[in-house]
């Protein structure tokens, strides 16, 4: 069975000693250019006629491993027949090592990782909405409290994957210096890309209004302080100014990857989670609901890869792990808990479906506890309880099970998952 600690570092390894480096220099920008001239389709064959090179070719670092700094990018110059690339130069900030050569590999779970997400492919319009359709359209088919925890969930979820994809393209990526790693930010991206979907298309069948769900983070202010509350760490590091390579820009980086890692997809989707998979544990929703369970088995590997990479950036870094630095994670935390209690009370003002804000307040704080833990400090609230036991349950969904007896296709055509 799968659970959120299941995936030790282990494979981590120890640091080596940092030291200054010169910094990149910044390339003004092209001007732009007033009117593109429409460009004809270039064929294959001149894209193909060039003479071919019969050496073997090998690239190098610009700069070497143990120089510091601030990592490469992966788009400098290709040096021609310089010397190869050695597996313990990888690392997972600051590398010097070539960017674009997938092995050898040194952090097998991030490449593992990414086969497992991809067994676990889905898409959206696999899964049946008709129940839900004939639900929704039906006067009494729900109440009114059941339908604003359904069209404020989607209006959280809704705009916060983008904001999860926009962090990992626009201010991650680039950050992270170690090809395996970035393997797996591929493959995530994509999938907020099918979460996004997911509830667009949950949106367009219920015949929602789209206006209203969409803008629900700019509207609705539980929604709206999670998302503003998120942003200001991709700001962070989006501004094309920033550069790892210094203490304090490398704690800007860990803070980024707790924010996102740890509390938006570890923390700020876990109310909507039991929400609406609580509707398909009541036979209702069971088409939206199926999809959250799909979603929530994606996110509990994003999290769990965020984990992974919190951790061995922390092995490889012991200097920024400072207890400041802690006490200041530990304040973030407890700020996202108070956030997620607000938007418990906002998606869910009386108790419906066997549920209450009380046991949101519990839950939260046992994620907490667990979040906190996985990376390395301790609980801030002793002895809170998981309400929801059920929840562990649905994380190890199984496609082949057809859980709400929807249709779906299995993808999975590699290796077995060893979930159990
Ligand atoms: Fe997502
Ligand atoms: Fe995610």
């Amino acid at each position: 069975m799968l659970s959120f600690d299941d995936y030790a570092n282990d494979n981590a390894t120890e640091s080596s000693t940092k030291k200054e480096a010169p910094q990149p220099q910044l390339q003004p920008a092209p001007a732009p250019v007033a009117s593109t001239p429409k460009v004809a389709a270039v064929r294959t064959e001149e894209v193909m006629d060039f003479t071919p090179v019969t050496q073997n070719i090998t690239i190098a670092p610009a700069i070497p491993a143990e120089a510091g700094g601030p990592g490469l990018t992966g788009v400098e110059e290709i040096a021609f027949n310089s010397s190869r690339i050695n597996v313990d130069d990888k690392r997972i900030i600051n590398c010097r090592a070539d960017l674009n050569q997938l092995v050898p590999f040194k952090y097998e779970w991030a490449w593992q990782k990414y086969l497992d997400a991809c067994a676990n492919h889905w898409m959206p319009q696999e899964i049946s909405m008709s129940r839900d359709i004939a639900l929704w359209k039906d006067p009494n088919g729900l109440t009114d409290d059941e339908r604003l925890i359904v069209k404020r969930n989607l209006g959280f979820f809704s705009t916060a994957d983008s904001l999860v994809a926009n962090n990992l393209v626009l201010a991650i990526y680039r950050h992270i210096t170690n090809p395996e790693c970035r393997q797996y930010l591929l493959r995530q991206s994509f999938e907020e890309a099918v979460h996004t979907h997911a509830y667009q298309y949950i949106i367009e069948s219920l015949g929602l209004d789209e206006g209203e769900i969409f803008n629900m983070y700019r509207e609705v202010p539980s929604i709206h302080a999670k998302d503003v509350f998120e942003l200001q760490f991709t700001q962070e590091l989006s501004d094309p100014e920033f550069v790892t390579g210094t203490e304090a820009a490398d704690r800007r980086f860990l803070r980024n990857l707790i924010g996102y890692y740890i509390i938006m997809e570890g923390l700020f989707f876990y109310v909507g989670f039991v929400q609406m998979l609580s509707f398909g544990r009541q036979n209702k929703m069971t088409g939206a609901s199926e999809q959250f369970q799909y979603i929530l088995r994606d996110e509990s590997m994003h999290l769990n890869f965020g984990v992974d990479l919190i951790n061995s950036i922390k092995m490889e870094n012991p200097n920024l792990w400072t207890p400041e630095f802690e006490q200041e994670i530990i304040e973030l935390v407890l700020e996202g808990v108070q956030l997620e209690q607000q938007y418990a009370v906002d998606t869910m003002p009386r108790g419906v479906l066997g549920l209450n804000t009380d046991m949101f307040t519990e839950y939260l704080r046992f994620i907490a506890n667990r979040r906190l833990r996985q990376i390395g400090i301790p609980e801030q609230f002793p002895g809170a309880k998981n309400p929801f036991p059920w929840m562990s349950e649905m994380i190890d969904l199984k496609k082949e099970k057809n859980f709400f007896e929807t249709r779906v296709i299995d993808y999975q055509t590699g290796g077995a998952l060893a979930w159990d």
